[in-house]
């Protein structure tokens, strides 16, 4: 072999096992979290309560796995499906970097399922058998609820009526499949503040909803910096529509500063009513993605809080045009 050739062949050859070593590291050694704790959980009828209210309208969990009713606004539950799972996240139609579902979360599937590994995938994002999964399921943000809250959801989870459903394993797109690994994290637990404190009460709601999630505009999954609660987060529907998170800064102009609490409250009070509840809107029609009519079953103490917070954040000059149709 000519010289040159040779030490090329080196430097590829050298490269292509530091590839691998970090490849089958990787592999092997992430998710980085410590095993499911021993934890049993005494249920109480308050426990269930309180996990029910944060399952179905703080941290919404059932707003993801159930199936949603997208011919009416603002996608509510279809009857029966609640905990069912089965709705499809991937490149197309959710802009994300593989294909999987939203699971069964009703006993059915997890009646195997000891405490603590429930624990450990609401709070870590670790399943069961060590896989991790995407972080569409806001677990960063589940990892700082109050184990006592946690402890609740599962607490209701175990109460859900049983239900069939079986979903395909994720596939994630390369380099996704490697970089999912690193992601989970053990939970840094927070205590729940007292709720007469309604702006630290307001940010623990507000952490635990994982609102920044939805309303935060991002690149290649990463927040844009400066722009925390700033909108503009988009939302494809299957007919091509985009609805945009709006700017929830208190930015005078662009965001909600001008709002009163009753405006805010309003907001969210209308789809309390059964039938704001379920209105029907055609494909051309403005739809979107915020689960409000699972939110307006917050209490009004809750929403107050979350408006109270809402006002001290930094303001962001940020205009957002809320809804596109598919031209
Ligand atoms: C934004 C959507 C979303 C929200 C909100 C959400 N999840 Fe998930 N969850 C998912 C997806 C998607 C998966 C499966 C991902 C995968 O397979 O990689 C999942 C997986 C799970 C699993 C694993 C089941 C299995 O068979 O592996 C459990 C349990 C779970 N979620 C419970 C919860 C609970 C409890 C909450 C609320 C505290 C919650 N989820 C909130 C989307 C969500
Ligand atoms: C699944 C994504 C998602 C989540 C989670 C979410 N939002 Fe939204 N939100 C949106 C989108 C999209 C819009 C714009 C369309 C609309 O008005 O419904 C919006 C609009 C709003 C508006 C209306 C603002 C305006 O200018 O009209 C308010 C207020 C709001 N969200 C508050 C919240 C709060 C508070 C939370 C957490 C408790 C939250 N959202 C969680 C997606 C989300």
């Amino acid at each position: 072999m000519k010289k040159p050739l040779k030490v090329t062949g080196i430097v590829v050859g050298s490269l292509l096992c530091i590839v691998l070593v970090l490849v089958a590291y990787i592999s092997f050694f992430f998710p980085k979290v410590s095993p499911p704790s021993k934890i049993t959980i005494n249920a109480t009828p308050e426990m269930v309560k309180r996990g029910e209210y944060l399952a179905n309208h703080v941290s919404v969990c059932m707003d993801c796995h159930s199936k949603r009713d997208f011919t009416k606004f603002s996608g509510p539950i279809t009857p029966g499906t609640l905990g069912k799972g089965g709705d499809k996240f991937d490149r197309e139609g959710s802009g994300v970097p593989g294909t999987f579902y939203a699971r069964n979360i009703t006993p059915t599937n997890l009646k195997n399922w000891t405490d603590g590994e429930i624990y450990r995938i609401i709070a870590t994002g670790v399943r069961k058998n060590g896989e991790p999964i995407f972080p569409l399921m806001p677990y960063l943000a589940y990892g700082n609820m109050d184990p006592e809250d946690v402890k609740s959801i599962i607490a209701y989870l175990r109460t859900l009526t049983p239900l069939e459903g079986n979903y395909p394993d994720a596939q994630f797109d390369f380099p996704m499949n490697l970089i999912v690994r690193t992601i989970p994290k053990d939970p840094t637990p927070s205590v729940r503040p007292d709720s007469k404190d309604t702006l630290k009460y307001g940010e623990y709601l507000v952490k635990i909803a994982a609102c920044a999630d939805c309303h935060t505009p991002m690149e290649k999954g990463k927040p844009l910096p400066g722009m925390r609660f700033a909108g503009g987060f988009e939302f494809k529907f299957p007919n091509g529509n985009i609805v945009r998170s709006a700017n929830l800064t208190p930015s005078h102009e662009t965001g909600i500063g001008l709002w009163t609490e009753e405006v805010f409250l309003a907001k969210f009070e209308i789809y309390r009513d059964s039938i704001a509840k379920n209105l029907p809107v055609s494909p051309s029609d403005f739809n979107t993605v915020m689960p409000w009519t699972m939110y307006a079953g917050m209490t009004d103490g809750d929403l107050k809080s979350i408006y109270r917070y809402l006002t001290t954040i930094d303001p962001v000059e940020h205009t957002v045009e809320k809804f596109s149709i598919q031209k």
